[in-house]
C-alpha cells in the first residue's frame, strides 16, 4: 500500500466515495466525492498530540470493538496515508466548537474545522472492481451463542486478539477473566453452505484461515489444546494439505462432526457441545475455555450500488458476475470493467493477487491498444421510425439508449451495445434492427423448417450462450432425443420477438420452446427477465385467443445441463402428440385474423 501511495502515476483517493460514472469503454466520467477528513493531509506528522488530548472514546472498529479509539485517530497502523481524520459523529462538535482540545495541541496546525467533502472528477478508460467482501455477522445464530457469550468469538476477533498489533500485544486472552485459554474450539462453516441463512456457496477461505490459527495457537503455546469441528477440510490449493499435515501433526484435533449448540457452565465459564462424531460414529460431549466461529464471506453490503453504477448483474450467491465463466473470467458483462479479488467471488489472497494480476493486464490491454473495437452484432435506430416510446432505453441491460420522449430524441452509444437484441424485440415500431440475426434471417429459418410437415415439428429459439451451449453438450455426449426439434440460434433469448412466435404458430407448428440461460446467469445481464415478460404476455395472449398457452414453453437451460436438454427435447415431443390438428388449424385462423385486424387499423 505503501508503494500504491508513493507511486508517481497512481493517484490514491483515500476516504472518499464515488458518486457517479458515466461513459463507455476508453470513455468513462468519474465522480469522486473525497470526503472532509477535518486535518490536512499532506501536512500531519502522524505526531499523535491530537489524540492524546481528544476527551472521546469509543470502540475500536479495526480491533473489532476490543480496545478503544479517539474521535480523531488514524483508522488502522498501515494507513495510507498515514494521518489522522475527525471522525464527525463521535465528535463532541465543531459548530459551535465544543471542545477544540486537538486543533489547540496540534503544533502544524493542520486542523480545520470547517473542512468541506470535496468533489473531484475524472475520465478513465477502464475501470477495475476490487471492492472485497463483507464476513458473516453469527448474532442470528442463537443456537452458537455469539455476543450471548462473551468466550464466544468469530475467526475475525480470533485474529486481532492473537496479532502482535492486536489489543492484547499478541497475547491470546479469555475474554471473560483475560487468562490465558487452555482449551479452545473451532467450528467451521458458520455461515457458510447453508441455505437457511442465504449463503449455499463455500467460502472457500476458511478452512484453510482455521489450519493457519491452529498453527499460529500451537506456535505461541505448544501446550494448548485445539480441537476443530468440520463438515469436510477443503485444503485444495498447493501446499494446503501440507498445512493441513502439519496443523494435525502439531497435536490439533479435527473431529468430523458440527456441534449442535453451545452450552455456558455459569460458574466456571467453560462452554460445553454435544457433537456426533461421523468418523468415529459416536456422541461425544467436549468442554472448552472458549470457542472460535469460522466465519463465512457474504458480499459486500454496498454492492447495489455499485452495480449500479457500473450496470453489473450478479449471480445467484450474491457475487458480481463475470462475462464469462472460463473466457471472460476477469471482465464484467460491461465492455471496459473488470474485476479483482472477493467482488466477484470468495477467494484467498493468492487468487485475489491473481485475479488482480490478469484484472492490470486485461486493462492495459484496452489502454495500450488506443483503441476500442466493438462487437460486430450491434443494433442500428431508424429514427425516422421512432415513436420515442422508451421500451427500448428501459429494457436495454447496458444503457446503451436513452430517449426523451417530451423533446422527441434518442440516444444511442454503440460502444455500449452487446448485442442482445432486446431493444429490437421490443420495439413495436421495427424502429431497432440488429446487424446480424435480424428479423428476416429468423424468419426465413422458421418458414425453411415449417415448409413441409409443420404439423411434426417443434420450433425451439436458444440462446447462444445456454441453452444452445446445452443442445451442444447433449449432442457431445451422443444423447438421444426426437429429431423433429428445430433449433434457431439468437444470441439471447431477449432477441426472441413476439413476432418470431406468432409467425411461427401461424404457419402450422404446434409447438414453439423458447429457452435461455437460468436466471443470473444471462450474458446480458438481466436481457432474459425481458424474455419472460413477453412470453407471459403471450401466454396471456393466447387464453384471450383460445389457444393453449401450453403449447408455448419457456425453458431455462445452462451449457452444462446437456442431459436437462435432451429430458426436454423428449417431453416437448410428447406434449406435441397431444396437440390436435384442428386445434393448429385454429391458432392459424385467430391468429391470421388477429393479423389482418391489426394491418387494418393501421390503415
Ligand atoms: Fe442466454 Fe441471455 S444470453 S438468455
Amino acid at each position: 500500500m505503501m508503494d500504491v501511495g508513493r507511486h508517481p502515476n497512481i493517484n490514491l483517493l483515500t476516504y472518499s466515495e464515488v458518486e457517479s460514472i458515466s461513459g463507455y469503454i476508453g470513455n468513462f466520467h468519474v465522480k469522486v466525492r473525497k470526503k472532509a477528513r477535518y486535518v490536512y493531509e499532506n501536512e500531519c506528522t502522524a505526531c499523535g498530540d491530537c489524540t492524546k488530548v481528544c476527551p472521546v472514546i469509543v470502540p475500536d472498529e479495526f480491533q473489532q470493538g476490543f480496545s478503544s479509539r479517539k474521535a480523531i485517530y488514524i483508522a488502522f497502523p498501515q494507513a495510507v496515508p498515514s494521518s489522522y481524520l475527525i471522525n464527525m459523529d463521535n465528535c463532541l462538535g465543531t459548530n459551535p466548537i465544543a471542545c477544540g482540545k486537538c486543533a489547540e495541541k496540534c503544533e502544524k496546525k493542520c486542523i480545520d474545522y470547517d473542512m468541506k467533502d470535496e468533489s473531484v472528477k475524472f475520465d478513465v478508460g477502464v475501470v477495475i472492481v476490487a471492492t472485497g467482501m463483507d464476513v458473516f455477522d453469527p448474532t442470528p445464530l442463537d443456537e452458537y451463542g455469539y455476543t450471548k457469550y462473551e468466550n464466544v468469538i468469530t475467526s475475525m476477533e480470533f485474529e486481532r486478539l492473537i496479532s502482535a498489533g492486536g489489543p492484547s500485544d499478541g497475547h491470546f486472552i479469555r475474554l471473560t477473566d483475560s487468562k490465558r485459554p487452555e482449551t479452545v474450539g473451532f467450528i467451521q462453516c458458520v455461515g457458510s453452505r447453508s441455505e437457511k441463512y442465504g449463503n449455499p456457496y463455500c467460502s472457500n477461505i476458511c478452512c484453510m484461515n482455521t489450519i493457519k490459527d491452529t498453527l499460529l495457537l500451537k506456535d505461541h503455546y505448544p501446550d494448548i489444546e485445539a480441537k476443530v469441528f468440520y463438515i469436510d477440510i477443503r485444503a485444495f490449493g498447493k501446499g494446503f494439505e501440507d498445512l493441513f499435515r502439519r496443523s494435525k501433526e502439531a497435536g490439533i484435533t479435527y473431529i468430523r462432526g458440527i456441534p449442535g449448540e453451545i452450552f455456558e457452565d455459569p460458574k466456571t465459564r467453560n462452554l460445553k457441545v454435544m457433537v456426533e462424531d461421523t468418523t468415529a460414529n459416536k456422541i461425544e460431549e467436549h468442554e472448552f475455555d472458549m470457542f472460535v466461529l469460522s466465519v463465512g464471506v457474504t458480499p459486500r453490503f454496498d454492492m447495489p450500488e455499485v452495480q449500479q453504477l457500473l450496470t453489473l448483474s450478479k449471480t445467484s450467491d450474491g457475487f458480481f458476475m463475470e462475462a464469462h465463466p472460463k473466457l471472460k473470467p476477469v471482465d464484467a458483462p460491461t465492455s471496459g470493467v473488470f474485476f479483482a479479488g472477493c467482488a466477484e467471488a470468495p477467494k484467498d489472497v493468492k487468487d485475489s493477487v491473481t485475479q488482480a494480476s490478469a484484472a492490470a493486464a486485461r486493462a492495459e490491454t484496452v489502454l495500450s491498444a488506443g483503441k476500442v473495437k466493438l462487437e460486430a452484432i450491434t443494433s442500428t435506430i431508424n429514427t425516422d421510425l421512432c415513436r420515442f416510446c422508451a421500451v427500448c432505453a428501459k429494457g436495454c441491460p447496458f444503457n446503451a439508449i436513452s430517449v426523451n420522449p417530451k423533446k422527441k430524441t434518442i440516444s444511442y452509444v454503440e460502444a455500449l451495445c452487446k448485442g442482445c437484441g432486446t431493444c429490437s424485440a421490443d420495439c413495436q415500431f421495427n424502429a431497432i434492427t440488429m446487424k446480424h440475426f435480424t428479423d428476416e434471417q429468423i424468419i426465413a429459418q422458421i418458414d425453411a423448417y415449417l415448409e413441409e410437415d409443420p404439423y411434426s415439428k417443434v420450433i425451439l429459439f436458444t440462446c447462444n450462450w445456454c441453452s444452445y451451449a446445452g443442445a451442444d453438450t447433449c449432442g457431445l455426449a451422443r444423447l438421444q432425443y426426437p429429431p423433429n426439434q428445430r433449433l434457431i440460434r439468437t444470441m439471447c433469448s431477449g432477441r426472441v420477438d413476439e413476432k418470431f412466435v406468432l409467425h411461427a404458430f401461424k404457419n402450422g407448428a404446434p409447438m414453439v420452446v423458447v429457452s435461455g440461460c437460468h436466471y443470473a446467469d444471462c450474458h446480458y445481464i438481466d436481457a432474459n427477465r425481458q424474455t419472460q415478460k413477453r412470453v407471459e404476455k403471450l401466454w396471456d395472449k393466447f387464453e384471450r385467443l383460445g389457444i393453449r398457452p401450453e403449447r408455448l414453453l419457456l425453458e431455462w437451460i445452462s451449457a452444462a445441463e446437456g442431459q436437462r436438454f435432451a429430458k426436454i427435447m423428449r417431453d416437448n415431443e410428447e406434449l406435441r402428440k397431444k396437440v390436435t390438428k384442428k386445434e393448429i388449424e385454429h391458432t392459424i385462423k385467430v391468429l391470421t385474423e388477429e393479423e389482418e385486424k391489426k394491418k387494418a387499423k393501421k390503415k
